[in-house]
């Protein structure tokens, strides 16, 4: 099974750091101030600027999220998460949907390789609807399917998995704390909601469960993103 990280509060920010230009991605971090300990690097920007960059960020003293969110067959994902092995990350993201041998070989070679790094399964992309699960030839509404997946993650020995906020009460419900929550989706109160349609407050997503917030735009779009960080953190810890 993956290895939880020893966290000293119940619930705890990520900053999405979603910036093309890599020099204002480490501007904003180092602007960030000390209230931050974790920077999610996704896709966009890994796929650009590469390993490189996720030292520099680990460097200015931050943790990482790595969010590939990997999905292959069995033998390649485990290679992924041995090729990773040696980068400064604490958290990377898999699907779930990948299936439970694919799971099973990740958590193998996290295990091998970097015991201290956290899996965590990603559910339902809250970009697919039930209509878009039919199109797939998928009968469960997302609401079942993110309990499914969990079920499956769950016989994997997966202990982390990246929900929308509406569905950490149905997943604390069916297991209790044996997984740790990141959710997306969350707007400080005033903030714009951007193109997020179910949002939460922070105080709201750690109250419903949420082991880990991620947020984005609410802070690397502010004037004083380090003001944000402390309200949020504040919020949190309320
Ligand atoms: O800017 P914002 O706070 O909306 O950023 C949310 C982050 O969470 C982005 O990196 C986005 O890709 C990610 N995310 C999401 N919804 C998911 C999974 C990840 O918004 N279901």
């Amino acid at each position: 099974m993956g290895t939880p990280l020893e966290t000293t509060k119940n619930c705890q920010l990520i900053l999405a750091l979603d910036i093309e230009d890599k020099t204002q991605a480490i501007d904003l971090v180092k602007r960030t101030g000390d209230g931050l300990e974790w920077v999610k690097i996704g896709l966009q920007m890994f796929t650009r600027y590469g390993p490189d960059y996720v030292r520099e960020i680990a460097d200015l003293g931050k943790r990482v999220f790595l969010d590939l969110k990997l999905h292959d067959i069995p033998n390649t994902v485990a290679k992924a998460v041995q090729s990773v092995s040696d980068l400064p990350i604490n958290m990377l993201t898999l699907h779930t949907c990948g299936g439970r041998e694919m799971m099973e070989w990740a958590i193998k070679a996290q295990q091998d390789y970097k015991p201290d790094l956290q899996l965590l399964g990603v559910t339902v992309l809250t970009s697919t609807d039930d209509a878009g699960l039919q199109e797939l030839g998928i009968n469960e509404k997302a609401s079942e399917r993110v309990l499914s997946l969990a079920t499956l993650a769950q016989t994997a020995g997966m202990n982390g998995l990246v929900c929308s906020t509406h569905e950490v009460v149905a997943l604390k419900e069916k297991f209790g704390s044996q997984f740790d929550l990141i959710t997306p989706g969350i707007r400080p109160a005033g903030t714009d909601a951007g193109d997020q349609k179910r949002i939460m407050t922070p105080a709201k997503a750690a109250e419903a469960g949420s082991t880990y917030i991620v947020v984005g735009r609410p802070i690397y779009q502010a004037d004083d993103p380090a003001a944000v960080v402390s309200n949020i953190v504040a919020d949190l810890n309320l």
